[in-house]
């Protein structure tokens, strides 16, 4: 086995043979999620916030297509009429199950004739010259692109009613963890970054933020630590909820988390199909962020903004400088972090020794996204690239971020600086979060 060698030091061959072995990691993954449901699973719309998947699979496509056939490789179009079905802005997900989408076959062979086309563009293709083409920028957009479909796919799977059809080894079992939080001290340090070569337009460009002093839990919020906020009527207390969050509590009767059920003093949970107790130890998911925010009101403490997430992620006390990810700059392996769709389920605190920042902050990266304070919006000389709808356009008070991916998504879409973002009252992601509060002055030495 040879060690791929850092971007910096990669020759075009290493990149080529890099972005042949992410996409097909990631075709690999889209081709598992549709092959697992018959034919009518694959165009039936299983909630109405989800597109069929045979949608998601033609659309991956479609951009793949846009992108890397006819924009890098200069070439003809492989099916120019299907543009518009594709555009995620033309059609809202509810109107998708009644377009001429292409059907499962020809979806799985349009797919397939357009990644031949991009093999054939990444053999031939020069990989500097234009931005799109240095470090296969554009091939690893799309990588990102493929893998962040896998996961929305993984999300309609979890929606969708019936036996399960998915399965997948448990994670590693948790460790005591030292300390349930840890000091972050007061200081600068660099956010986001201009040279992480796939790093997207919004984690662009690297600045330095001045942080105040503020503590952050080493562990996400357990499902067990979430019934104790609900056993104490949690949901019936406007003042742990913000004001939209207790009017969105009430309208939609939320009594727990999305795929719980109570039977009795028994809290059960749905998870791809299968039910079970709710496993306490586990991290909680499918909250909202206002759910999130109440439950850190009630704890007596608060969400972590954007910056302090990232800082405690990425902030090396040893020399003041931001790494990759909290482990270093090392790309995550399996000892690290619970990414890739390797486990169906994020693995409770401890679970990831190998995995943790210098400060003892424990998973940031993978089990389960992780609910921030902040809004999404663009970083200070933020520019749009390669276009303003992957971004610019969710830009604004409408999205909350969350941060350090979950298990349903792929190392190649996750970094020390990836953003992601919903809206306040969505779902059916796999997100969870952990808390963080302000330093007491006592507190400082
Ligand atoms: C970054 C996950 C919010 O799925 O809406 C996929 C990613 N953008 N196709 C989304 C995306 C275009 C995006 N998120
Ligand atoms: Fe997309």
């Amino acid at each position: 086995m040879t060690i791929a060698p850092s971007a910096a030091d990669r020759t075009p061959e290493d990149w080529r043979s890099h972005v042949a072995e992410v996409l097909t990691r990631s075709r690999n993954r889209s081709q598992m999620l549709t092959d697992a449901v018959d034919d009518e699973d694959l165009v039936r719309q299983h909630s109405p916030l989800m597109s069929p998947l045979v949608w998601d699979l033609a659309h991956i496509g479609n951009q793949e297509e846009l992108w890397l056939v006819r924009d890098v490789g200069g070439r003809a179009p492989v099916r120019q009429d299907i543009d518009e079905l594709y555009d995620a802005f033309k059609h809202a997900r509810t109107d998708r199950p009644s377009l001429p989408l292409l059907g499962p076959a020809e979806a799985r062979h349009y797919v397939s004739e357009v990644r031949d086309k991009v093999f054939d563009v990444l053999e031939h293709s020069p990989l500097d010259g234009r931005p799109l083409l240095e470090q296969a920028f554009a091939f690893g957009m799309i990588a990102q692109h493929e893998q962040q479909h896998a996961e929305t796919m993984l999300a309609t799977h979890q929606l969708r009613a019936g036996a399960a059809s998915l399965h997948a080894a448990s994670p590693p079992p948790g460790t005591r963890l030292p300390a349930s939080e840890v000091l972050v001290p007061a200081g600068p340090f660099t956010m986001g970054t201009s040279t992480e070569p796939w790093a997207l337009d919004n984690e662009r460009p690297a600045h330095m933020v001045d942080v105040a002093d503020y503590f952050i839990d080493t562990a996400a919020v357990t499902n067990g630590q979430y019934l104790a906020f609900i056993e104490a009527g949690g949901y019936d207390e406007p003042r742990w909820w913000n004001a939209e969050g207790w009017a969105h509590r009430v309208k939609s009767r939320l009594t727990g988390p999305l795929f719980w059920e109570r039977d009795g003093d028994t809290w059960w949970r749905v998870r791809f199909g299968v039910r079970e107790q709710v496993p306490v130890q586990e991290p909680v998911m499918h909250v909202s962020f206002h759910e999130a925010d109440a439950y850190a009101r009630w704890a007596g403490k608060r969400l972590p903004t954007e910056v302090e997430w990232e800082k405690a992620a990425r902030w090396d006390p040893a020399t003041g400088r931001s790494r990759r990810y909290p482990w270093g700059d090392e790309d995550p392996g399996p000892d690290h972090a619970n990414l890739g769709q390797r486990h169906l389920r994020p693995a409770e605190a401890g679970a990831y020794p190998g995995g943790a920042s210098p400060l003892g902050v424990h998973q940031l990266i993978g089990d389960v996204w992780e609910w921030t304070s902040s809004n999404f919006s663009g970083y200070p000389g933020f520019t749009v690239f390669p276009y303003a709808e992957y971004s610019l356009v969710f830009f604004g008070s409408d999205y909350k971020v969350l941060r350090g991916g979950s298990f349903g998504a792929d190392a190649v879409a996750v970094r020390g600086t990836f953003r992601n973002w919903d809206l306040p009252i969505r779902r059916q992601i796999f997100s969870g979060f952990r808390c963080a509060r302000d330093a007491r002055p006592e507190e400082l030495s």
